[in-house]
């Protein structure tokens, strides 16, 4: 039987056991994936011994997604240029290797849903500038967008975050974003703003092009205040749920050897568990 898991701390909330069991069942795995709360102070002994303690590898969710980077023997492109990894597995060898397929996740889904949307030359807007901006800036530079405004609250963590990415970024003061948008091919929201529990995301649609791609990487609710507008106004809008079930396809390979696919079926299973939540 071959094992996998998510540490993080906490980690009751995590969705990653109901998609990954989804596809063990649709492909008849004799495997298993669950969940383990790992302490900030046990994750260096934790992942030092994976292999000992019969897992083939694991999904990282915060806050261990910086110590999981340090704690691999051979990192990937992805996870080294994003600075965090979110998937590790064992070589045959026995060796830690780490990615981070967030990136994919966002880009995979984006290009599903709005598949008329020119990545190559484009301007984007990235609102935000933590663990998820990086992702997504890694995986829209590499697309071909060649122009990406960051906007952020903190503006000295935006800054940071254009100049570790270098060329073709540029960032502006957070309340001049709403006046920039009028260049804008696509919106990223990439903050925590307009999730249940959070302060809604204030910044009018109104100089937006109609043909710009508005996406939210929030997915609770699903239809955030942001995709709500841009949807009334006539954008594509691509929601955050498409993002989360996209980054557990690689590593799903990499530990039981089968591909699987973001069906509408996993899809309408996930949406269900967040509406009880919600109720
Ligand atoms: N769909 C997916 O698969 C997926 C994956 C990863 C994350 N997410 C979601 O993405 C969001 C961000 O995650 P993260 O890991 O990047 O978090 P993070 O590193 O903590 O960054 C949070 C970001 O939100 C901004 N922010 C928070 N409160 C704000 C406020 N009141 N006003 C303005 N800006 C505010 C922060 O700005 P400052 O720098 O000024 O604090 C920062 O840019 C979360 O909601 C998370 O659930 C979704």
């Amino acid at each position: 039987m071959i094992k996998a898991c998510v540490i993080g701390w906490p980690i009751e909330h995590s969705r990653s056991p109901m998609i990954h069991g989804y596809w063990l069942r649709k492909h008849r795995i004799n495997g298993s994936y669950e969940k383990v709360a790992v302490a900030p102070e046990d994750i260096e002994s934790f992942l030092s011994s994976l292999g000992a303690q019969g897992f083939a590898g694991c999904n990282v969710t915060l806050p261990h997604k910086e110590a999981a980077l340090r704690a691999a023997d051979n990192v990937h492109a992805a996870a080294r240029s994003i600075g965090a990894a979110n998937t590790l597995w064992l070589s045959e060898d026995g060796r830690l290797e780490a990615d981070n397929t967030d990136a994919y996740g966002f880009m995979t889904h984006l290009k599903e849903s709005a598949p008329s949307l020119r990545l190559q030359g484009a301007t984007a807007m990235l609102l935000g500038a933590g663990g998820a901006a990086r992702a997504i800036l890694y995986g829209l530079q590499k697309a071909g967008v060649e122009r990406i405004v960051i906007a952020n609250r903190t503006e000295a963590r935006a800054a940071a975050l254009a100049e570790a990415f270098d060329h073709g970024l540029e960032t502006i003061a957070w309340d001049k974003a709403e006046g920039a948008l009028k260049d804008c091919d696509l919106l990223v929201n990439t903050t925590s703003l307009g999730m249940d529990g959070q302060p809604p995301l204030e910044m009018s649609l109104k100089t937006l092009p109609k043909e710009s791609v508005v996406a939210d990487i929030v997915y609770t609710p699903l239809e955030t205040p942001l995709l709500a507008e841009a949807r009334a106004r006539g954008n594509a809008c691509v929601d955050g749920l498409g993002m989360l079930l996209h980054q557990a396809v690689p590593g799903f390979e990499r530990w039981f050897g089968v591909r699987p696919e973001v069906t509408k079926e996993l899809r309408d299973l996930v949406v269900a568990d967040l509406k009880v939540e919600d109720g």
